[in-house]
């Protein structure tokens, strides 16, 4: 292995691990019981879901509709911060970007040929791929009606355009092969496929009742959402399928255009970057994910890829700084530094 240009500038030991390390539930504590009921909504959109079909037992994958549930958090959260008294209004507005974003996990799976999602079989292992396409469509439909509820164009149109940008930043990938991707396309494609959602999520509250400061919250989501993105990237490399309830090394698979799997190619020796390009499209074995692992590590792409993410970060929390301070806008803030820190 040689030296990575990044590691004669000093600048891996800037990141200041860590302001704060607050699980989720601290976080979303100001919300309160409202996650709960998007939580709920969710839940029974994806039970219908799944019963659907006359394939499987509802019961048995009924865990697979929680995640970590940041979307639906981030638009409560901003909604509270936007001083909205009446929560408990947003929690379908909350649960309709959680489905959107569950429509396009489903529809990644099928992309990304991945059998795992959130620890159990994912919907085209459990169906097949054609049958979760379709799922993902109904999804998708699901979400919308739940925005129709709020009775506002902007909403719908903002919410379109949320996915037509996150289709777009695939498509536009689609047939590039990673050699041909630089970082900007590397960022390109996190600004579609995951921030558009996270600004659409977190300045929906704001479209519908405070429009002064959708370019706030929108800026903030945007940016959290880039580091986010940059963050999965990472843990796809360095976590395993256990710890991630999705496929270890996957963008390695899939030969995906990703940040940290950019910086370790060009910081490579030759021999290794061979050897890496070799195990591209391949399932990769214990050993080399491990090898992974070792040269990410030695390389500080680790570092690298965090200190970029933060950077990220830090025009999140900008972005904020113009809100009144509050309990949702302190929430906001744990909530990207969880962005940053945390290992699934
Ligand atoms: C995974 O998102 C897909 C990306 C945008 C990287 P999350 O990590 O938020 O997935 P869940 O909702 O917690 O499962
Ligand atoms: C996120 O990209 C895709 C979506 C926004 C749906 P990934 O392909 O990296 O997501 P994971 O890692 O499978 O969750
Ligand atoms: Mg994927
Ligand atoms: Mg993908
Ligand atoms: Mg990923």
């Amino acid at each position: 292995m040689q030296q990575a240009f990044w590691q004669d500038s000093g600048c891996c030991d800037t990141i200041p691990f860590v302001q704060t390390n607050y699980s989720l539930t601290q976080i979303y504590a100001p919300i309160g019981t409202v996650i709960d009921d998007a939580r709920e909504v969710v839940h029974n959109v994806w039970r219908e879901t799944l019963a659907l079909t006359s394939t499987v037992n509802a019961d048995t994958t009924a865990r697979q509709a929680e995640g970590k549930l940041l979307r639906p958090a981030l638009c409560l959260l901003a909604a509270g911060a936007l001083g909205e008294p009446d929560l408990k209004r947003c929690a379908r507005l909350a649960a309709s970007y959680e489905l959107i974003h569950i429509a396009s996990l489903t529809h990644d799976d099928v992309v990304d040929h991945a059998t795992l999602r959130r620890g159990q079989n994912s919907l085209n292992a459990l169906w097949d791929d054609h049958a979760a396409i379709l799922g993902g469509d109904y999804l998708v439909a699901r979400a919308l009606e739940l925005l129709v509820e709020y009775d506002s164009g902007a909403l719908i149109a903002a919410a379109l355009g949320a996915m037509r940008r996150m289709a777009e930043g695939e498509l536009r990938h689609f047939g590039q092969s990673p050699e041909e991707a630089d970082e900007a396309d590397c960022i390109a494609l996190a600004e579609s496929k995951t921030a558009s959602l996270f600004a659409a999520a977190c300045s929906a509250p704001a479209l519908y009742f405070k429009p002064e400061q959708t370019q706030t919250l929108g800026d903030f989501g945007h940016n959290l959402g880039i580091a986010f993105q940059l963050v999965d990237d990472l843990l796809d490399l360095t976590q395993d399928a256990a710890t991630l309830g999705k496929p270890a090394c996957g963008d390695v698979t899939e030969n995906k255009h990703t940040l940290p799997l950019y910086l370790l190619t060009h910081a490579m020796t030759r021999a290794d970057r061979e050897q890496l390009a070799a195990m591209r499209g391949n399932t990769l074995a214990e050993e080399e994910q491990r090898w992974i692992r070792g040269a990410i590590q030695q390389l500080e792409v680790d570092k690298e890829t965090l200190r970029r993410a933060e950077q990220y970060i830090n025009r999140a929390l900008e972005a904020l700084a113009l809100l009144p301070e509050s309990p949702c806008k302190e929430s906001m803030t744990a909530l990207a530094y969880f962005v940053l820190t945390r290992q699934a």
